[in-house]
This record gives structure tokens, C-alpha cells and sequence, in this order.
């Protein structure tokens, strides 16, 4: 079974969730109001909740199924999986479906009609800016055990995998794994630790991204890598850290893949990461 889902929100923990919502609504255009602990900062097609927790991890990551009958697929294909007990998270659907990576990351699946229709703006929206379209695309974790990880992403869950990262003993450094066309949905980068590395905002083109430069720019917001040109996804990028030191990444040409795709493969070497130049190396 090949899944079929896109990412709708990430839900992080911080031991400063209102420093990092602040951040969002000025940083990314996000509209943010708490409730019993948690921050939501929404804006179109991009999404982030924050609450109280470690620096550096995931509550959790939500995807969405459109259909009703990839859900059906998904559901029965995961079926023997254990599930992760969701009742810590009220904003989450009855319905929805988590499961707990080998690193202990939760993976939570919703059929989006049961997501509901987004609320009515609240009084705070007026601060959003008005910023190009960039929506919540893809995220990143680092591991000590990549293999592993791959594994229960495409095995046990149903994603595809675009495109591997090896070393020149043939060792996976790294991977690239998606829930639509869209390159990749979740990147897996073998780490010394085990952590969130980055979520990415995709915009539609080169001149949005550099309109998103600009506004990190007049903000003061520094960029800390980038711009540049991913290898595996051939996506251009710039990246900035959030209040806890998390990247947060404007993305924009991401590989779009139809077919039978081959499995792209790609050394482990700076180059591959940034066809550009110079690179965050993970490992
Ligand atoms: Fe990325």
C-alpha cells in the first residue's frame, strides 16, 4: 500500500510556547491564540501548535487522507500497528489514528473531513501579515537509528521512498520519504541525537521566496542557511531559527514525482544537501 496523505500541522513542545508563537505570527504570518495551554498559529494552508514541553521535540505531527478510500487502505494496512493513546490532545479528531516511530515520535492520521471546517477568525488574526502563500509541507528528524526509522515509515506506515543518502561504505546517512507527489513529506537524517530538525513552508515560486527573504529581512530574522538548492528534492531554500533554536524553512520548486520514480540515490557530502554550497551536515 502506497500512502497517500499530506502534512497538516505540527504540534511542538517548548519550554517558551508563547516566545515561540510570537515568533510564528511575526515570522511566519501566523495568526496565534492560546487555549488551556496550547498556542494555535494558523494561517491558510500552514499550521503550528505549541505547548509546554522539551525544546527540540515533537507533541506530535498530523497528516491528512483525503479520500475515503485511501483511509480504508491505510486503516486496514496498519491495523496489527499499536496505537498511540491521543487523549492528551482534545484539538485532535475521535477518529484519528497514532502510532509511535522507533525514536518515539508521534505520528498521528486523520481523514480530513473528520478535521472539520477551520474556525471563524478570531480577534488576533489582525495581526497576521499579509505575506505570500507558503503552506506546511514537509519536516525533518534527526535519529540515531535512520534504518530503523526508515523502515517503520515505509513498511509499517505506507510512504514512499524518493531518494536515499549513503555513505561510500554503502551506510544510510539519510532519506527522503513522501505522502503525495511532492518529494518528500518527511526527511530522516542520522544524527548523534535523536530530535525535531526543521519543518518546511513551501511557496509557490522563486520570487515569493525571495519576498519571503525580504520580510525575514525587515525583521530582523537572520537566515542561517541559504538561500540554496537541495539535492534530494531539487527544492531552493532558506532556513531561520525559531526561539528554540528549531529550523523553520521557506521552500519553493520541490520535485514533483509521477510514475514508477526510481529511488534516487545521493552521496553523503555537502554538495548533496546544498547543490549551491555550504551545508548543515547532521552527521
Ligand atoms: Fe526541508
Amino acid at each position: 500500500m502506497n500512502l497517500k496523505c499530506h502534512l497538516k500541522r505540527l504540534h511542538l513542545q517548548s519550554p517558551q510556547a508563547s516566545a515561540l508563537a510570537h515568533f510564528y505570527e511575526s515570522a511566519f504570518g501566523m495568526a496565534c491564540h492560546e487555549s488551556q495551554g496550547v498556542w494555535f498559529c494558523k494561517h491558510e494552508g500552514r499550521e503550528v501548535l505549541l505547548s509546554q514541553g522539551q525544546a527540540g521535540k515533537l507533541h506530535y505531527a498530523l497528516f491528512a487522507i483525503d479520500n475515503v478510500a485511501e483511509w480504508a487502505a491505510f486503516t486496514d494496512h496498519t491495523q496489527d500497528l499499536p496505537k498511540a493513546n491521543l487523549k492528551a490532545y482534545p484539538e485532535l479528531p475521535n477518529s484519528a489514528l497514532g502510532f509511535m516511530d522507533p525514536d518515539q515520535n508521534c505520528m498521528v492520521f486523520v481523514l480530513t473531513s473528520d478535521l472539520g471546517q477551520p474556525k471563524s477568525k478570531h480577534n488576533l488574526d489582525t495581526k497576521a501579515v499579509a505575506l505570500p502563500p507558503a503552506e506546511s509541507q514537509h519536516f525533518a528528524l534527526r535519529t540515531q537509528q535512520v534504518k530503523n526509522m526508515m523502515r517503520f515509515y515505509t513498511d509499517d506506515l505506507g510512504f514512499v521512498l524518493s531518494d536515499v543518502v549513503q555513505d561510500e561504505s554503502g551506510q544510510l546517512k539519510a532519506c527522503f520519504v513522501r505522502g503525495d507527489e511532492m518529494h518528500h513529506t518527511l526527511a530522516l537524517f542520522g544524527a548523534p541525537v535523536s530530535c525535531f530538525d526543521h519543518q518546511s513552508f513551501e511557496t509557490p515560486n522563486w520570487q515569493e521566496l525571495k519576498d519571503w527573504a525580504d520580510h525575514m529581512g525587515k525583521l530582523r530574522v537572520e537566515i542561517v542557511w541559504g538561500v540554496g538548492r537541495h539535492g534530494p528534492g531539487n527544492d531552493v531554500f532558506f532556513m531561520v531559527r525559531d526561539p528554540d533554536g528549531n529550523l523553520a524553512e521557506i521552500s519553493s520548486e520541490i520535485e514533483i514525482c509521477t510514475g514508477n520514480r526510481p529511488v534516487g540515490e545521493w552521496k553523503h557530502e555537502e554538495r548533496t544537501l546544498n547543490l549551491w554550497g555550504k551545508a548543515i551536515m547532521r552527521s
